[in-house]
């Protein structure tokens, strides 16, 4: 079961998620699926800017209130984590340990002070993959940061290709960053699924991005459904 407890609410912002994704601004103006998005400024930003973009995760059955308390207790924690495994990150962008600290804080306060609206108008979603609450092609686009590959020792084999095939159920275009696992190697189940997503008829690419914190994660899977 999905509980507060075992979250650490970690969220990237609006310009890290352009770049992550290599976001063109054409692409913005497409209907935009985060799944996984947790508490990251990327609606926030994006929904101000008159983009349209829904977010979906389990961590949106708990209240402002509740996802607040949980990333102060928090905090601390992680920032002291990534002190201490400095040499894991690329330290380009985001200059220092404390820069990441306020890049970070902001995008999780823009994203709480948009929850409450967003909640009311359906752009946060409490849905979990591998099975998602919309419509076979709901989306032009569909964005994945830091959820599948990354956790490749909590979600087998079996999860990643069940929640690749959903994510090319509703969106006609699916992006997936990082593409290594916690650890900094390539997730094991990479080569697979890009198998499985050509067996299925899709267009597979790994293109490189803009974008390197996690040492040597600058690639994103791009995948084109076959009818989209
Ligand atoms: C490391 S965070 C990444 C947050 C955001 N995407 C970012 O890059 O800043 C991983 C997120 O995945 C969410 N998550 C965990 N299991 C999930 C599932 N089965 N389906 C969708 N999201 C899930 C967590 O609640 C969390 O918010």
């Amino acid at each position: 079961m999905f509980t507060l407890d075992k979250v650490v609410p970690w969220g990237r912002s609006f310009e890290e998620y352009t770049a992550m994704f290599l976001l063109a601004e054409a692409e913005m103006a497409g209907r935009i699926l985060g799944c996984g998005d947790g508490p990251a400024g990327f609606n926030a930003e994006a929904t101000r800017r008159g983009a349209r973009v829904v977010s979906c995760d389990p961590l949106y059955a708990f209240s402002n209130a509740d996802i607040e308390a949980r990333i102060t207790a928090t905090y601390e924690q992680v920032i002291d984590q990534t002190r201490q495994n400095q040499k894991e990150f690329v330290w380009e962008a985001i200059t220092s340990v404390d820069e990441l600290g306020k890049v970070r804080m902001a995008a999780m306060n823009a994203f709480l002070a948009d929850y409450p609206a967003g909640l009311m108008e359906g752009r946060y979603v409490n849905a979990a993959l591998p099975s998602l609450p919309f419509p076979t092609g709901d989306f032009d686009l569909a964005l994945c940061s830091h959820l599948l590959f990354l956790y490749s020792q909590q979600l087998d084999e079996e999860f990643h290709h069940a929640s690749l095939l959903e994510l090319c159920r509703v969106a006609k275009e699916v992006r997936v960053f990082p593409l290594l696992a916690l650890g900094g190697a390539r997730s094991p189940y990479l080569e697979g699924s890009v198998e499985m997503l050509r067996t299925a008829g899709h267009n597979v690419s790994i293109q490189r991005v803009n974008y390197e914190f996690q040492r040597g994660a600058c690639e994103m899977l791009r995948i084109q459904r076959a009818d989209g």
